[in-house]
């Protein structure tokens, strides 16, 4: 019975796949990815392209950037029915995704619908590095130590939400916060936190950019991919 393969594939430098991702995907006769906008690559096809084999079929699959949950749906349905025949002719289908396959990674929504349509479908995934890990290695930091609690938020819809993690945290990681970033601003200034707070916006790609000192940063107008680490306490205790 053919298998739907997630393979983590990194944040964006194409070593930091497994040597177990780089197995599957090179084995793979079928590639699916997540379709770039405005006719260009998407950021994981990008990033397996030095692993690509001429022989393989690439697919690229659309992941609209909507909210709408019926939207959304359709558009994950849109997908498995592009995979599925493949998989129902006995065809294996690796699936290459950015940072960490079961990280906020479309993956998770491909194969549950697949396995909705057709449940005798199997699905493995391979684990890989996730943007938070990738950008305390380019920051030159750990992460978390001893026993220094972490959160992520992976969205902000209320500055209430990351007041409430000071409170929790000792070190706090936001994700898909740059719509926010102003307001963000102001809560580190009034909190004493901007010296203890770190950005980088596409970690480990070729265009990477470090912010270590947000003092006169503001107005940034940062990218989607882009992580903040704020140390809240540097207590390790
Ligand atoms: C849909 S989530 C995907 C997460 C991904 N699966 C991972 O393992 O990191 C997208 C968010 O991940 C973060 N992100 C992913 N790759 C990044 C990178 N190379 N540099 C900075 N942030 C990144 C950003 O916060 C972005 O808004």
């Amino acid at each position: 019975m053919a298998k739907l393969y997630g393979v983590s594939v990194g944040t964006g430098d194409p070593e930091l796949i497994t040597v177990k991702g780089l197995k599957c995907l090179q084995e793979a006769d079928i590639v699916a990815f997540p379709e770039g906008i405005n006719g260009k690559s998407g950021i994981a096809q990008r990033i397996i392209s030095p692993w690509l084999q001429s022989h393989q079929m690439l697919l690229p699959l659309k992941f609209p950037y909507i909210q709408d949950d019926q939207e959304l749906t359709e558009a994950w349905n849109v997908a498995a029915q592009t995979v599925l025949p493949y998989l129902q002719k006995g065809e294996d289908v690796t699936f290459a995704c950015e940072g960490d396959i079961s990280f906020y990674s479309t993956f998770t929504y491909l194969a549950q619908m697949v396995q909705k349509l057709d449940p005798t479908i199997g699905v493995e995934t391979i684990p890989g590095v996730c943007s938070p890990m990738a950008v305390a290695s380019e920051l030159g930091i750990p992460l978390t130590a001893r026993s220094q609690r972490l959160i992520i938020l992976p969205t902000l819809y209320h500055l209430e939400e990351l007041e409430k993690a000071f409170q929790v945290a000792e070190v706090v990681v936001l994700m898909k916060f740059s719509s926010l970033y102003s307001q963000i601003w102001e809560l580190l200034q009034t909190k004493n936190l901007l010296d203890h707070s770190y950005i980088i916006e596409r970690a480990t790609m070729p265009e990477q950019v470090v912010y270590k000192d947000l003092k006169e940063q503001a107005d940034l107008k940062l990218s989607y991919f882009s992580v903040m680490i704020i140390k809240v306490s540097t207590s390790w205790n």
